[in-house]
């Protein structure tokens, strides 16, 4: 099989910036905890941005960056937690927007390794010969579904979107995808929306009350299991993409970790024996974007020229399901 070149990234940041100081006017908190506890400085916030716009105006600074004509898009995969329809996808809504009408177009949810998930689908349909462009949006507010009295999560979140196009290349590409559905409970939101049709009798099903009646409005997390689940599943998913690539960890030029916790960065670059001079890190500009932090970071290496083409590089994501995804190929 082939493997993948990012030709062209972008990304949108809403102007609304809230830092560490202004949530301890809404939560009992302070910089202090939050910068120790976490890493994080600031987070943009939407001020009514819909994911599918920033989504698309993240497409629109990758294509413009790329020099791509949105009608060679052969296919959209956009991820996300926080879509802002439950039909049709996002990505059929952003390939309106763009003037990509030749693209087929489908969501990915795999929470906030959504983004090493649709890089791992886009490789695999790149090697039909059919589809020899995608671009990946992954676009999140998640400002949307987070609980604003609740302090230990509420100073975690921001919103932002990535994208990227990505097309085969003879070069090296592997991954390692899993997920752990018995831990779900770990972190997840129900959809607001209630079962509510005419002709319900839910006398019929008395063994699942509990179900039924279970509610959640915005995001439930369990901080401490997550981490647990986090500093195991990052490492873990990079040593066996590496193995199946047949290089070593210490091969990889620049790993780019989700951007959850500058903690949980440090105990897996420690666990993997890389210096954290090797770990990508932005969340004290951006907090933790869901899927959209790993391609906002690709965004910054390219712009920035951090990277030259052939060195190799590692994206690892967790998140809710539980999903863990790893990818190493060559920028
Ligand atoms: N300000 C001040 N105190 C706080 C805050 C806050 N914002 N949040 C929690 N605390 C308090 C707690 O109440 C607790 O107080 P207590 O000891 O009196 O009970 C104390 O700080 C320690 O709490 P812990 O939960 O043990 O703190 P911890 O060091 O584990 O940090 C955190 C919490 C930051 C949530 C950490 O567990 C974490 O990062 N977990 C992973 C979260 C994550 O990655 N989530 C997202 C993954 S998926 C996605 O991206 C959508």
């Amino acid at each position: 099989m082939k493997g993948i070149k990012i030709v062209a990234t972008g990304k949108y940041l809403p102007r609304n910036i809230v830092s560490n100081n202004d949530f301890s006017e809404i939560v009992e908190t302070s910089d202090e905890w939050i910068s120790q506890r976490t890493g994080m400085k600031n987070r943009h916030l939407t001020s009514g941005e819909p994911t599918w716009l920033m989504g698309a105006l993240a497409a629109k600074d990758a294509l413009a960056s790329g020099g791509i004509d949105p009608k060679e898009i052969d296919l959209i995969l956009m991820t996300s937690v926080t879509a802002d329809y439950m039909t049709p996808s996002a990505a059929c809504i952003i390939q309106a927007n763009i003037g990509a009408q030749n693209a087929i177009c489908m969501d990915v949810n795999a929470a906030c390794s959504g983004f090493v998930y649709a890089l791992d689908m886009a490789r695999r349909y790149l090697n039909f010969e059919d589809i020899r462009r995608v671009l990946i949006v992954s676009s999140e507010t998640l400002s949307k579904i987070t609980d604003y009295t609740d302090r230990a999560s509420c100073v975690l979140f921001g919103d932002a979107a990535g994208a990227c196009v990505v097309e085969a290349a003879d070069s090296m590409f592997s991954s390692d995808l899993g997920a752990d559905g018995t831990k779900a409970q770990l972190l997840y939101c129900k959809n607001p929306l209630k079962m509510n049709n005419p002709f319900m009798k839910p006398e019929l099903v008395p063994e699942y009350e509990e179900i039924i009646h279970a509610e959640t409005d915005y995001l439930y997390m369990d901080g401490r299991e997550v981490y647990k689940f986090a500093i195991k599943a990052m490492p873990k998913a990079i040593e066996a993409a590496c193995q199946k690539a047949g290089i070593q960890v210490q091969d990889i030029d620049l790993i780019i970790p989700h951007q959850a916790n500058i903690r949980i960065v440090e105990t897996a670059a420690k666990t993997l024996g890389v210096p954290m001079e090797k770990m990508y890190v932005n969340l004290e500009k951006y907090g933790n974007t869901s899927s959209a932090c790993i391609p906002m970071c690709l965004d910054e290496i390219s712009k920035n020229g951090l990277l030259k083409r052939g060195q190799t590089v590692a994206v690892v994501g967790f998140g809710a399901g539980v999903t863990y995804a790893a990818a190493v190929f060559k920028w």
